[in-house]
């Protein structure tokens, strides 16, 4: 019979890598405690309408790359393609407005893209991600922005470049929006179909497209940056000072637009040259007009997300030391029938001590077992025949360097346990 294999960009990450994974989110977890963010678990489906509204029905992600369908009830259900949305709904529908301000969240999720799948990209992808409700100060988005990049040189990555810019407000981007046509109009049999339905609602996002032509007519274009408001301008000034006091090194991007429409005012990207195309680790920005479009009272808010696939992958180029499998402290074999049962009371006794302790589950030979135990990596071996029940001691054996020690059962697992 024909083998079911997994889906195209979809991916399983095995028992022998998943170390890999566990030493990433260890150090996320460490971080957030310090940097005071709590947990927040939310849902891998919502109603369509939350990302149609939230990430915006323009956008690339919402118009060619969500995996919607509707449930047995009619509904039109949509696989989460990130976790603003989520977070904001879930930050209203559960009143945390009330809550101290701000509210600090971070999620560790699994989000769904129906992008072409190519090294960087898949169809299903892990993010860890921050968002902060409650504050407009910019020295809160130095900090967001600082936390993201201490997070990514505690994990040991070095060729990272931090990009940021501002993307303005409602209000300057109406003007800058009238500018952006006013170039774009001689070019508009051009642009993609997609493009042309965003010409008149949404033109910035014309400057994200993935079309290499849409992206060449837009390499001219006005620049955002030069054309925000007073107040926006004045955000921007604070945030690089704040950058500065953070010794955060940055360098300003103005083609940095987003590819989700509810950013304003500060966008960052976080590359690294370690990594081909799909070169940003880590995106986030302000958006604070996001928490009022999903029927919130107006509350700013800002955050990030990194791929987690993406910086593995960084940290694999880069050579990162990311500890090991874990490995059983003691092989316990059991030699003759007495014994097998001898075994699976010691073996319950001393993972119950907190050792973690393996043995045979087959009737192997003993020599079978030996082996199995080298297999597997055990860091100690012990062989329990009816001798040694007899007489309660029992040979343990360091597998690295072959040394044995002879030790009652109650030594075995005072040694192991002060390991
Ligand atoms: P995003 O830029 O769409 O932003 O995604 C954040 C990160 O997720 C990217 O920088 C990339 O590392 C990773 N990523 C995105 N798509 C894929 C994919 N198809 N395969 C692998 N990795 C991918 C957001 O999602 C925003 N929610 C970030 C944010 C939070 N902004 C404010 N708060």
């Amino acid at each position: 019979m024909k083998l079911i294999t997994a889906l195209k960009g979809t991916h399983d990450i095995l028992p022998e890598e998943v170390y890999k994974w566990q030493y990433i989110e260890e150090k996320i977890k460490n971080i957030t405690e310090r940097y005071r963010y709590s947990e927040i678990r939310i849902p891998a489906f919502e109603y369509t309408e939350l990302f149609a509204r939230g990430v915006g029905d323009t956008t690339d992600v919402v118009q060619k790359e969500m995996y919607t369908f509707d449930d047995k009830g009619g509904r039109s259900l949509t696989l989460r393609p990130e976790g603003t949305a989520g977070v904001v709904r879930s930050f209203l529908e559960h009143g945390m407005f009330s809550d101290a301000l701000p509210k600090k969240l971070y999620y560790m999720i699994t989000c769904y893209r129906n992008e072409k799948p190519q090294a960087g990209r898949y169809r299903e992808f892990r993010q860890f991600g921050v968002e902060v409700f409650g504050a407009e100060d910019p020295s809160l988005d130095a900090e967001i922005i600082s936390m993201a990049a201490s997070l990514l040189s505690e994990l040991g990555l070095k060729n990272l470049v931090v990009n940021i810019n501002s993307i303005g407000c409602p209000k300057c981007r109406k003007a800058y929006n009238d500018k952006l046509r006013e170039y774009l109009r001689p070019h508009y049999d051009e642009l993609c179909d997609t493009c042309k339905s965003r010409f008149e609602k949404n033109p910035l996002r014309i400057l994200d497209c993935k079309s290499e032509i849409c992206r060449k007519i837009g390499e001219n274009a006005p620049v955002l940056l030069d054309n925000i408001c007073e107040e926006c301008s004045e955000h921007f000034e604070k945030l690089k000072k704040e950058l500065e006091i953070f010794g955060i090194n940055y360098v300003i991007n103005t083609s940095i637009v987003r590819g989700l429409d509810y950013y304003t005012k500060t966008v960052f990207e976080i590359t690294s040259d370690s990594l081909g195309a799909q070169s940003t680790v880590c995106g986030g920005g302000r958006y604070d007009g996001l928490v009022e479009e999903l029927g919130g009272s107006p509350t700013p808010g800002i955050g990030f997300a990194m791929g987690l696939e993406r910086l593995l992958m960084c940290m694999e180029a880069e050579n990162v030391y990311m500890g090991e499998p874990s490995k059983a402290d003691i092989y316990v074999a059991a030699l003759g029938e007495n014994a097998s049962d001898f075994v699976s009371g010691f073996v319950k006794k001393l993972r119950d001590e907190g050792i973690s302790a393996e043995r045979d589950y087959m009737s192997r030979s003993l020599k079978a077992q030996m082996k199995y135990a080298n297999k597997i990596g055990a860091r100690y071996s012990v062989v329990i025949g009816d001798n040694e029940i007899e007489t309660g001691k029992a040979s343990l054996k360091n597998m690295e360097t072959g040394e044995s020690e002879e030790l009652t059962f109650d030594e075995m697992k005072d040694k192991l346990k002060n390991r």
